[in-house]
């Protein structure tokens, strides 16, 4: 495979390099491009354009395969904690005990937030989305933590990421509280991360804080799950947010809105929504596949397609078995997961899903398992945001120790060439 590639423009012809990633990716170097062509590329949506070089997630869409740092998430789902793939999404290495143990005490140490946050919460009308609230939130820590953002050296870009690991759980349970009407509480930092993150979601002031072991075990899954994904609408806006040096905080705010887009993160809250209309319009799965498969109809089976899977999103096919266990561990049956299943066989069988390779992706189960855990609906896309937090702190991280340029892309004109100013009364 010759590392070059040639681009014909007119009668000219231009050579540029091709870099091979480890797994043997390839991608043509444009950087030059329009300095030496005068000419840049368009590719709306980027499904062809690398926007950097990383090497903290790969995933092949063809194949369904995904890994944190090499390690398959298959594994990592299976026999690793949140907390560990934390560390791993964003230093690199699974931890060694003494390394796990300090980033837990100095998350735990950053684990209270400035009782004047409860004020800005207090603002907010209990019908605000918990995604609007939670970005807001995040972006207001700043105010309560301006050393987090002039992060330059690797300490103290440590400090802003303990800090925000702390603190982010903290506002996630204070955002579905504040709807319960339940007080604003904290956990333990005598529990697990994950533990602790549950009892401040769940601790009623009145009763003992008790859990069964097994929904531990499936939220710290999930959360695993849902830790990273290369260069996603949302990691790729934290990326770029931070590219102008905004800080670690901000960035992860503005990546909480690409998030909540039904069209990514926001789909996991619209699938069990549309469950529900299935299941109130009798079950018929066959009337929504019709409506998912008619162009004049604005109506997608959400949960179903993705941009890079092309296959089984590896995520999906452990939520859903996931689902079976603690449906039945926690003695629960839950019409919409037979809804969903019949949902998927019906759709995989059809020409019209199958010729464009839809297959279900990671929002297509995880409601069902949110829901048997009493999370709420419309807490779905912050729990994904909440999972995903290591991610987003991981590139981050990876763009600014790389000294990566501020983004910002070219675009093609297609306004109006010049014309001359026209007095109001001659227009
Ligand atoms: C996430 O990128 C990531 O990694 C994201 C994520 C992560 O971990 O960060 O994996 C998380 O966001 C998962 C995706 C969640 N979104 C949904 O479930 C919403 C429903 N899915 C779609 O809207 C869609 O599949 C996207 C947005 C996920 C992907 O869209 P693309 O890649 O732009 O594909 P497309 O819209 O060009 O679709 C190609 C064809 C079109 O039909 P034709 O024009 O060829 O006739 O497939 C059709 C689409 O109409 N299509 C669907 C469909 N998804 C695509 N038709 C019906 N139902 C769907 N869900």
């Amino acid at each position: 495979m010759s590392n070059t590639a040639t681009i014909e423009i007119g009668d000219k012809k231009y050579e540029f390099p091709v870099i091979e990633g480890t797994e043997n990716e390839l991608a043509i170097d444009i950087s030059t491009l329009r300095a030496s062509t005068k000419v840049i590329t368009i590719d709306p949506g980027f499904k062809n354009t690398g926007s950097c070089e990383s090497a903290i997630t790969f995933l092949d869409g063809e194949k369904g395969i995904l890994r944190y740092r090499g390690y398959s998430i298959e594994e990592l789902a299976d026999k690793g904690s949140f907390l560990e793939v934390c560390y791993l999404l964003i230093f690199g290495e699974l931890p060694t005990q003494e390394q796990l143990a300090k980033f837990h005490k100095d998350i735990k140490a950053e684990s209270i937030v400035d009782e004047d946050m409860k004020r800005i919460l207090d603002g907010f009308p209990k019908s605000a989305h918990p995604m609007g609230v939670l970005a807001s939130l995040t972006n207001a820590l700043v105010a309560f933590n301006p050393s987090s953002v002039n992060v330059n050296s690797e300490e103290d870009m440590y400090k802003a990421i303990v800090k925000i690991l702390g603190k982010f759980p903290v506002l996630v349970a204070w955002t579905m509280r504040k709807k319960a009407s339940l007080p604003l509480n904290y956990g333990n930092t005598s529990l697990g991360y994950v533990e602790n993150i549950h009892k401040m979601m769940f601790h009623k002031p009145n009763e003992e804080y008790a859990v069964d072991p097994k929904v531990i075990e499936a939220l710290d899954k999930l959360l695993i799950l849902h830790a990273d994904h290369e260069q996603n609408c949302s990691t790729s806006t934290v990326r770029i947010v931070g590219s102008a040096h905004t800080g670690l905080f901000a960035s992860i705010s503005a990546g909480i809105s690409a998030l909540w887009g039904p069209l990514h993160g926001g789909a996991n809250q619209a699938v069990i929504e549309m469950l529900e209309t299935i299941k109130a319009d009798g079950g018929d799965t066959s009337k929504f596949i019709l409506k998912a498969k008619d162009k004049e109809d604005p109506f997608r089976l959400m949960g179903f397609g993705h941009r890079v899977y092309k296959n089984f999103d590896p995520r999906a096919k452990i939520i859903k078995k996931a689902a079976d266990n603690v449906l039945g561990d926690l003695g629960i049956d839950d019409p919409v997961l037979d809804i969903a299943k019949r949902l998927e066989k019906v759709a995989l069988e059809d020409d019209y899903f199958k010729s464009r390779n839809l297959y279900p992706n990671v929002d297509f189960y995880s409601g069902i398992i949110y829901r048997a855990l009493g999370i709420p609906t419309d807490m779905f896309t912050v729990m994904f945001a909440l999972g995903r937090l290591p991610g987003w702190i991981a590139q981050w991280r990876e763009m600014r120790l790389n000294k990566e340029p501020i983004g910002r892309p070219r675009q093609i004109y297609t306004g109006y060439t010049y014309r001359e100013f026209k007095e109001i009364d001659k227009r």
